[in-house]
């Protein structure tokens, strides 16, 4: 993960855009499709705490009239490098999106120059679709120094973004380049439904098949503001005990070795109120699943649509005494819940295969007839799997896990003695993240059931999970297994982290 790597990743990115250059051509000879896709994309939700219990209507409407995914991850566990991911279906060393930041290349000039030509709208636009984006898109976006609210990112026809991240009132809006500001009034501002508004507008005045419309919803993102409806839901709903909560991650890397455990009555406290308004700010998104697919059936469409539900990355509540965020590199943080319905997929299957954000771009192309090997994507259509599509039924047994992690170049005002670099701290000086916690992973699922990791910290630190015997990732083996399975495990790493295109699928 040095720079001299970076320097090939680098290099890999512009001979892939090269390529594609030459490909783009020929795209559109595909066959076509009057197939519409829907995607909503949810804010740091994660399926190993629980947190698709609230979703009832959508495990009705979309799990059980097609197919759950009960392997589904994310590259990446933070919402920039992971909705970054999905967008240009790249692993974060090739589309280079390190952090929340513009200097990380969040949404950044950079990003818009040599990477927003190449995401999933840009294609489906070019195959004739119409294109609806309404929601939360990079946590940089609206900001003047990428552009303003006038940035319209390439390939969306009708364009509705949220400036910065995530919020449920107080917000601006770009609306097709133009700001529009939001107060706090319930029935006239409130985010999530906004958007079920919106959407509902545009599938009534605006759609023509066939159109893409993507739904990114703030929850259950913090504030963790709720409908007022949905208040007092789950007012006795507890984070789940058990598993790895509360437990210290003493052999572990430093930054969760230094988490106060126990946790402090003030620190549960804090993340049992947090986890019951996650699931509060839910409610409303099962809302507007119900309310969408609803239009859609009204208005003959449902049959030729595509649905796909999922989140940019996972979160914790107190796992390894991590009070709350994502970053980290264990299950809870990089799972994300994956439902799909649609022509052709079978109701009510559960399916066990390996799914990352990065497929679904890929999927998308695949599903309107684009070749994703003219495109420099990194991900893998799973759209054969859904419909039984024969030709092509091979699929990968492992993938890589990257994070870049996020620090202050000075010292934390509350928590002085640990020096510089590090970010996101409790008041009790548990920190969730620091420049150090930079790491790459192989997470192998099939015949094996294992996470290797390397660290980028003083140390070179290295964990190993075997998920197998130990699926809540309590012992890091590192010191007992087979040397030369790390052996093997490293030099996987090694060829992930310098794959293009077919070479991350093979
Ligand atoms: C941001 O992206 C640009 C162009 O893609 C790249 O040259 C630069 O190194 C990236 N920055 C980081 C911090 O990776
Ligand atoms: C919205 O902003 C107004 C004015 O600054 C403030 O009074 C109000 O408390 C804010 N509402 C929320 C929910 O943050
Ligand atoms: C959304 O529409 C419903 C009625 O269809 C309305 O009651 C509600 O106030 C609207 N909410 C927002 C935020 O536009
Ligand atoms: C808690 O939830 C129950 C069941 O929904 C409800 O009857 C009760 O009023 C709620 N209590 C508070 C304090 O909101
Ligand atoms: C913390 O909470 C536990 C269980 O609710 C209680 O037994 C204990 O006394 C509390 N500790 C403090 C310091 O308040
Ligand atoms: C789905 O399967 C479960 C059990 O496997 C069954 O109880 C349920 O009725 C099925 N639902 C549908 C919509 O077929
Ligand atoms: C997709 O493109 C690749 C690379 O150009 C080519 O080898 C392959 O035959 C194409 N597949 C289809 C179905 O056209
Ligand atoms: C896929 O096709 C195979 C063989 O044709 C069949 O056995 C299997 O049940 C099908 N699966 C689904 C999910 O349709
Ligand atoms: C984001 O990434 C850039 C480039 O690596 C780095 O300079 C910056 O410090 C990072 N920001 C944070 C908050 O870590
Ligand atoms: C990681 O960085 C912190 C400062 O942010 C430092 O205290 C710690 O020793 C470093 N750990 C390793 C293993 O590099
Ligand atoms: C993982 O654990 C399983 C179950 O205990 C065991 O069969 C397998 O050999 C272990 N794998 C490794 C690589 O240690």
């Amino acid at each position: 993960m040095g720079g001299s790597k970076r320097g090939v990743a680098t290099l890999l990115a512009v001979l892939a855009a090269w390529q594609l250059a030459l490909g783009v051509a020929a795209v559109g000879e595909g066959r076509r499709s009057r197939h519409n896709i829907v995607l909503i994309l949810t804010d740091d939700q994660d399926t190993e705490i629980g947190g698709m219990t609230p979703m009832k209507k959508t495990q009705a409407l979309i799990g059980q009239l097609g197919a759950s995914f009960t392997n589904g991850f994310a590259v990446t566990p933070l919402c920039c490098p992971s909705r970054s991911s999905i967008l240009s279906g790249r692993y974060p060393h090739n589309h280079l999106v390190r952090n929340n930041s513009l200097d990380g290349n969040c949404s950044s000039p950079a990003w818009q120059q040599y990477q927003e030509p190449f995401t999933y709208p840009v294609y489906l636009q070019k195959q004739g679709y119409q294109t609806f984006y309404a929601g939360k898109y990079l946590n940089k976006y609206g900001d003047p120094k990428a552009g303003g609210v006038e940035h319209i990112p390439m390939g969306w026809t009708y364009w509705l973004a949220l400036v910065g991240n995530s919020k449920y009132y107080n917000y601006s809006l770009s609306v097709n380049g133009r700001e529009e500001q939001h107060g706090d009034h319930y029935e006239k501002d409130y985010f999530t439904d906004l958007l079920t508004n919106r959407s509902l507008e545009f599938l009534e005045k605006l759609s023509r098949p066939p159109f893409l419309m993507v739904l990114a919803p703030p929850a259950p993102h913090s504030p963790w503001t709720a409908a007022p409806r949905y208040k007092t839901a789950y007012n006795s709903t507890k984070a789940p005990r058990g598993g790895s909560f509360n437990v210290h991650g003493e052999d572990k890397h430093w930054l969760v070795r230094q988490a106060k455990s126990p946790m402090s009555n003030t620190s549960i406290n804090f993340l049992d109120k947090a986890y019951r308004q996650r699931w509060q700010t839910l409610l409303s998104v099962d809302d507007m699943v119900e309310r969408v697919l609803g239009k859609l059936e009204s208005m003959k469409l449902l049959d030729s649509t595509y649905v796909f539900y999922t989140s940019d990355n996972g979160y914790h509540t107190g796992q390894f005494s991590l009070p709350i965020d994502k970053r980290q590199l264990y299950e809870f943080d990089i799972r994300v819940p994956l439902l799909v319905r649609g022509p052709g997929i079978k109701s009510n299957q559960t399916r066990q295969e390996l799914i990352l954000n990065i497929d679904l771009g890929p999927t998308f192309l695949d599903i309107a007839g684009v070749n994703v090997s003219q495109t420099p994507m990194d991900g893998q259509s799973f759209l054969p799997l859904l419909v039984n599509r024969t030709e092509d039924c091979s699929w990968r047994s492992d993938f890589l896990v990257e994070y870049t992690g996020e620090g202050c170049s000075g010292s934390d005002p509350h928590c002085p003695s640990l020096g510089p670099g590090v970010s996101q701290c409790f008041p009790d000086c548990v920190c969730e993240d620091a420049f150090n916690n930079t790491y790459a992973c192989v997470r192998t699922l099939n015949t094996a059931n294992l996470q290797y990791c390397e660290f980028a910290d003083a140390k070179a630190f290295v964990e190993f999970y075997n998920l197998t015997s130990d699926p809540h990732q309590l012992v890091n083996v590192v010191k007992s297994v087979d040397p030369d399975l790390l052996e093997k495990m490293n030099q996987r790493l090694i060829k992930f982290q310098a794959c293009a295109g077919a070479s991350c699928r093979s």
